[in-house]
């Protein structure tokens, strides 16, 4: 079971928020209709919050914005964000790195302005022809490609990568889902195909990815190994990791260790230093893009027993996703999944929570909250 580290934060307000609130474009009041709330039919705001990226650079370039409130077309839901995800993948699409991501993301600034893919919330209006989901629902998911989750409420596809909220979960718990656990079960069963019994050697076994690594192994049956440093080896320890490594004062990858698979969850090692720990058919897996990741991938294919792995688990088909993320939830409500939980922010200071999050010594999982 996974030990929970909660550290609700009431923090002051910024001077980095207060200027930026005061800056903030207040666009006029929409005038879609008006929606009733699932909680009694109170009016809800016309208009929602959520935070923009101007242009790439660092968290304190990220200026809060009001937009009218969207209303669900057919096969969408509005939903009321509880929490959201403040997530690396989101700190790389803010600062537009890697640079070859422009490409997709937008060369010069991003092309979908606002930021945060991961939340939790209740849905607060339903489309036409919406079978999925009622209003009232307790959901969780992803925004995907469309960001914009780090907000007070987002509009999604019922078809999307969207789940009923684990009641076992609260909402910040749910929040990261779609980071750590859901980007780790992708990878242990389809990228390294982790059989049980097998040995895992996990580097960074304390973040989101890691930290959902060590249970979703565990729960595979395999013996696992994981890498962190001294102060959180308890911590991984009371994930279920078998044996943990401090990586400040052993190399893990010793010449014979002989692991079958080693998730590298940080791209902290590389194709060439894992191999020799390796077994003759092991698998070197590694959510981490980069151009060596690529050329041992494009090596491996052909040559070679052992082999190099990537996958971009948000690009996946949703259905897929969706499918990933039912496993997950039956591993919460059978106890055998709990996701790490880091500080909670209040969504008005996402800009201190992204700081946080890109210090690199995040434990799990960091979440903005309404
Ligand atoms: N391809 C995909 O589908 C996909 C999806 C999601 C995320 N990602 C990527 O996955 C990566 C990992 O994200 P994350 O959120 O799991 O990271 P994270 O939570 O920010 O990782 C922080 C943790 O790593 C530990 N750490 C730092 N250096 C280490 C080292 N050399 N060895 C072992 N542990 C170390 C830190 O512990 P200490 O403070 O004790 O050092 C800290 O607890 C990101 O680059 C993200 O972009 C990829």
């Amino acid at each position: 079971m996974a030990t929970l580290v909660p550290a609700h934060n009431t923090l002051p307000l910024t001077a980095d928020m207060q200027r930026a609130l005061a800056t903030s474009p207040q666009p006029a009041p929409s005038d879609n209709a008006r929606l009733a709330d699932a909680q009694g039919g109170v009016p809800q705001a016309q208009s929602l919050s959520a935070w923009r990226i101007p242009r790439y650079g660092a968290p304190g370039i990220l200026v809060p914005v009001t937009r009218p409130m969207p209303e669900p077309g057919p096969g969408e839901v509005l939903i009321k964000i509880e929490a959201s995800g403040v997530t690396r993948a989101d700190g790389m699409m803010r600062a537009g790195t890697p640079k070859f991501a422009r490409l997709f993301l937008g060369l010069r600034r991003p092309r979908q302005d606002l930021i945060g893919t991961c939340l939790s919330g209740r849905i607060i209006a339903v489309g036409s022809n919406v079978t999925r989901f009622s209003v009232g629902d307790e959901v969780f998911g992803e925004a995907g490609l469309t960001f914009g989750a780090n907000a007070s409420h987002i509009c999604l596809k019922q078809d999307g990568v969207l789940m009923h909220k684990p009641a076992s979960l609260t909402h910040e718990q749910a929040a990261g889902l779609c980071d750590g656990a859901l980007t780790s079960y992708n990878f242990l069963h389809n990228v390294a195909k982790l059989k049980a019994g097998e040995r895992l050697l996990i580097l960074g076994g304390s973040g989101s990815l890691g930290s959902a690594a060590v249970q979703i192994a565990k729960a595979m049956g395999a013996e696992v190994t994981a890498t962190c440093s001294a102060r959180n080896v308890d911590l991984v320890a009371s994930l279920g990791a078998d044996h943990v490594i401090d990586y400040n004062r052993h190399n893990a990858l010793d010449k014979g260790a002989g692991y079958d698979v080693i998730y590298d969850t940080l791209g902290v090692a590389s194709f060439a230093a894992a191999k020799r720990a390796l077994q003759a058919n092991g698998r070197y897996v590694c959510p981490v893009l980069s151009l060596a990741l690529l050329g041992a991938m494009m090596r491996t294919r052909k040559y070679g027993a052992r082999k190099a792995r990537f996958s971009a688990t948000g690009l996946l088909a949703p259905e897929v996703l969706r499918s990933m993320l039912s496993a997950v939830i039956d591993l919460c409500e059978a106890g055998k999944f709990s996701p790490l939980m880091d500080r909670s922010y209040p969504l008005e200071q996402l800009i201190e929570a992204q700081r946080y999050m890109e210090t690199g010594h995040k434990r799990g999982n960091v979440v903005v909250v309404r």
